[in-house]
């Protein structure tokens, strides 16, 4: 099936009634066949969670998979049940801030060597040594939109032995699948495209039965599962993520080529302008190129003088939602990433990340052009 189709169709419940929706099973307690089989929702087995799963698992052509809180719950259940104290990690430059953080100050405390490499294949890769566990990424990578060749980094890391992590939030499944390429796991913060209306929390962690086993495992340790009226909201969300998703790529590309002309900006981060350095691999890799754009303004002006004047785009953490919201990576999503690493990824007072939402793009390019002119 098309991705379209599967987004609607695949992973829906059965309904005792043949409804067309999966009920909303709220249960806390379910009675037990056997010992090996207790259903609760702590232990992501519930009828809701089972849905999300099987539709995004659908769309990433992945075997099995966990619906967690938040997508930093997916990341640091995933990574902290595949390391062990004496693996190394390489992380590439740019991944989202709390992700960045987490590598950074939890994940030495347990023994685990955490090197970052720039985000291109041949870096990360170089930057393995003899005790390299696992790569981390994200493509097209946060927030100067870096795209990474996935089969590349997959093939020659599986010859060493090297599992691949990819977060996918920022393709979403419908655009890239990491695992068909060779990825061992794929994580997303289901916060943004997947759930699409800026209105819930969770993240998403999907692979082989055999990688998710010890996944599921540490997040039922951990505790951070979803219930099911969230888990519900996810699902009819997903229906219509591919027509969402391509509304967005239409309209970022339509930003992107009005911002690229503009005088006043120095430069724009958008993988389906022919001007980005990996956009023949985007071609490759990706069905279309996604909603996300970074652009940098020439000083004197700066990002948040033009962030100031925008009426339409709203100043807002968070991507991903049907609203187009824009933030300055320096104070929000990379905040806390060391301000000498922000600088040499170009992550600066000039920069400014929008997520292009699905109004119409003629309205949101005036509102970036008044803002440009005002500011
Ligand atoms: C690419 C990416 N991955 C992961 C996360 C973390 O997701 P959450 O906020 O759902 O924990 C974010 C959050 O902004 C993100 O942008």
């Amino acid at each position: 099936m098309h991705k379209p189709t599967q987004a609607v169709h695949s992973g829906t419940q059965q309904q005792p009634l043949g409804g067309l929706n999966t009920p909303i099973y709220a249960d806390s307690a379910y009675p037990y066949l056997d010992h090996d089989q207790v259903r609760y929702p702590r232990y992501f087995n519930t009828p809701n969670q089972l849905a999300v799963v099987e539709k995004i698992a659908a769309l990433e052509q992945a075997e099995d998979g966990i619906l967690c809180a938040s997508g930093l719950a997916a990341t640091s259940s995933t990574l902290q049940a595949h390391l062990n104290s004496g693996d190394q990690l390489v992380v590439a430059h740019g991944i989202y801030g709390g992700s960045d953080d987490m590598c950074r100050q939890q994940l030495p405390r347990l023994g685990i060597e955490v090197t970052h490499a720039p985000p291109d294949a041949e870096s990360l890769l170089t930057a393995c040594q003899d005790n390299a566990r696992m790569i981390y990424c994200e493509t097209p990578c946060n927030p100067r939109l870096q795209v990474i060749d996935l089969e590349l980094l997959c093939s020659q890391a599986k010859a060493r032995g090297i599992m691949v992590v990819i977060d996918n939030t920022f393709a979403t499944p419908v655009l890239q699948n990491p695992i068909p390429m060779g990825a061992d796991l794929v994580v997303h913060s289901a916060t943004k495209y997947i759930g699409g209306h800026s209105d819930i929390c969770a993240g998403m962690v999907l692979g082989s039965s055999e990688l998710v086993a010890p996944v599921r495992e540490l997040a039922l340790r951990l505790g951070g599962s979803v219930n099911a009226q969230i888990a519900a909201l996810l699902e009819r969300s997903i229906k219509t993520l591919a027509i969402r998703v391509e509304r967005q790529c239409q309209n970022a590309m339509s930003v992107a080529k009005v911002l690229e002309q503009h005088p006043l900006v120095e430069s724009v981060d958008y993988p389906g302008l022919p001007s980005h350095p990996q956009h023949q691999l985007a071609k490759r890799q990706m069905l279309d190129f996604g909603g996300m754009l970074s652009f940098q303004v020439k000083p004197p002006l700066t990002a948040e003088r033009v962030e100031r004047k925008l009426k339409l785009i709203t100043s807002a953490v968070s991507l991903g939602g049907v609203e187009s919201i824009c933030c300055q990576p320096i104070l929000t999503s990379h905040a806390r990433v060391p301000i000498e690493e922000s600088a040499r990824q170009g992550i600066d007072q000039q920069l400014l990340r929008v997520s292009i939402g699905i109004e119409h793009a003629d309205d949101l390019i005036a509102d970036l052009l008044q803002a440009l002119e005002q500011a």
